[in-house]
């Protein structure tokens, strides 16, 4: 506790303890407020509340600065891995080389889904959005893993972690699979998570597959980035998913639906759409001003953040892994990437984006390199939710064992119709 604020509210002043985290702005704790005024904040969007107290990620966002459990996102993405990522977020520390080798080993040994799920698969129309799959099949979870579903044992607590992170690639591939008409590939323990994952996706069982190190260190350096990013939106629906007691399984399907919307996980396809709608440089200045008419709802996606008001640094990280993958690919002159880097170029220099403080975020160029891999576009926010699945079962977990929680429960500023009596049908006017 660092100092007080006082509020008056009908003439009564109220002090408010104020709160101060390790790093970042202080919290004016209000949740007295009610008790000792009856009257509630008003917030729509959660633009100036701090739902919960967390120690996993932290973001500057004045200063573009990301950090998972004290560690520099640029460290973490340059000299670690994600499996090694993915411990740091569930135990807050990064992990020696036993506990490094033995959370591997486990993670791996739950790739396998039940083999029941391949004929829940066959429900769904050939067709359909593999975030739709998602959201069915990672819900269905909680009907096949009864054993981790009991929220008060720790142990089925870690139980579920594991399944999910050793799961959802197992799920996406089987998504993608479905959606071309090709038969499931089972996961090959051998391989690292995200050479398991491509192989999982690209194998025919009538040729060798041959794993290219480039694309699996890149998807590796993609699934860093993406792992958590604090109190939004998808994480807060799973926190409140999780506040009534739900199973995890269940609060990782609510999850993956909110991510699905393009303002949040769906951005990374909505920006490749966009990329590929302008076609080439020469249209870049036409798009730029579209995106600055008030008449027009047209929005750069990729562009702006809640939080950050900076270039976001997970993207100055994507950007370089692009290049990495295009130059692997032969590709340096790809044409995408030319309209963005011009894109980025024209709306850096713009008074509009200067003002609003509108950066490329992480989905500008991630679009690009999961094209550039092979990956369609309606896949692109399934690979967000494999990686967001470690950050979203990480804040479950910290709530579940956070001694003040309780269930999420907002109030709301009622401006409907006041009270009012039933009138018969035949006596409506
Ligand atoms: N293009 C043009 N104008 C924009 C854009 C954009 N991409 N983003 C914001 N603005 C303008 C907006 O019109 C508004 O102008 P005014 O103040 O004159 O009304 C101002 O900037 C503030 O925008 P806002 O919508 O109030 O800001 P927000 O914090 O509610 O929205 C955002 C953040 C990410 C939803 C928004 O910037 C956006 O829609 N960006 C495009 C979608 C996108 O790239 N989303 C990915 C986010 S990063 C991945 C993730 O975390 O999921």
């Amino acid at each position: 506790m660092s100092a007080a604020s006082t509020i008056t509210v009908d003439g009564k002043e109220i002090e408010m303890p104020v709160r101060s985290g390790t790093i970042g702005p202080d919290v004016v704790d209000i949740s007295k407020l009610y008790a000792k005024t009856g009257a509630f904040t008003f917030d729509p969007g959660f633009t100036s509340t701090a739902s919960c107290e967390s120690k996993i990620t932290y973001i500057d966002g004045d200063e573009g600065v990301l950090l998972y459990r004290g560690y520099p996102i640029e460290q973490l993405a340059e000299q670690g891995d994600y499996l090694e990522t993915c411990y740091l977020m569930l135990f807050g520390e990064l992990p020696t080389a036993a506990q490094k080798a033995d959370f591997d080993y486990r993670v791996t040994r739950h790739t396998m889904v039940h083999d029941q799920m391949n004929r829940f698969f066959t429900g769904f129309r050939r067709d359909a959005h593999p975030m739709a799959v998602m959201v069915a099949s990672v819900g269905a979870l909680s009907a096949f893993y009864h054993d981790s579903t009991d929220i008060t044992d720790e142990t089925q607590r870690m139980i579920a972690s594991m399944r999910m992170i050793a799961k959802m690639p197992t799920l996406a591939a089987m998504a993608y699979k479905y959606s071309i008409g090709q038969p499931f590939v089972y996961p090959k323990n051998d391989l690292d998570y995200t050479s398991n994952f491509l192989r999982m996706c690209y194998a025919v069982p009538c040729e060798e597959y041959v794993v290219n190190p480039v694309f699996a260190k890149a998807l590796d350096k993609i699934f860093i980035l993406h792992a958590d990013h604090e109190q939004n939106a998808s994480t807060s629906t799973v926190r409140l998913a999780g506040s009534s007691g739900a199973n995890p399984f269940a609060c990782i399907a609510a999850g993956i639906a909110c991510l699905w919307g393009p303002a949040h996980g769906g951005a990374n396809e909505a920006a490749l759409k966009m990329l590929m709608e302008i076609g080439k440089p020469e249209n870049v200045a036409k798009y730029v001003a579209k995106a600055k008419d008030k008449n027009d709802p047209f929005r750069l996606m990729g562009f702006g953040h809640r939080v950050y008001k900076n270039y976001d640094p997970r993207a100055r990280i994507m950007q370089a892994t692009t290049h990495q993958v295009l130059k692997e690919l032969g590709k340096n002159d790809d044409p995408l990437l030319e309209v963005a880097v011009q894109l980025e170029q024209i709306a850096l220099k713009d008074e509009y984006f200067i003002e609003k403080k509108l950066y490329p975020n992480i989905d500008f160029y991630s679009g690009i390199t999961l094209k550039a891999m092979g990956f369609p576009t309606d896949m692109f926010t399934v690979l967000f939710a494999v990686a967001r699945t470690v950050g979203w079962i990480a804040q479950w977990a910290e709530m579940i064992e956070d001694p003040m929680q309780k269930i999420g429960r907002p109030r709301q500023l009622y401006v409907g119709a006041p009270r009012r009596d039933y009138v018969a049908v035949d006596a409506r006017g």
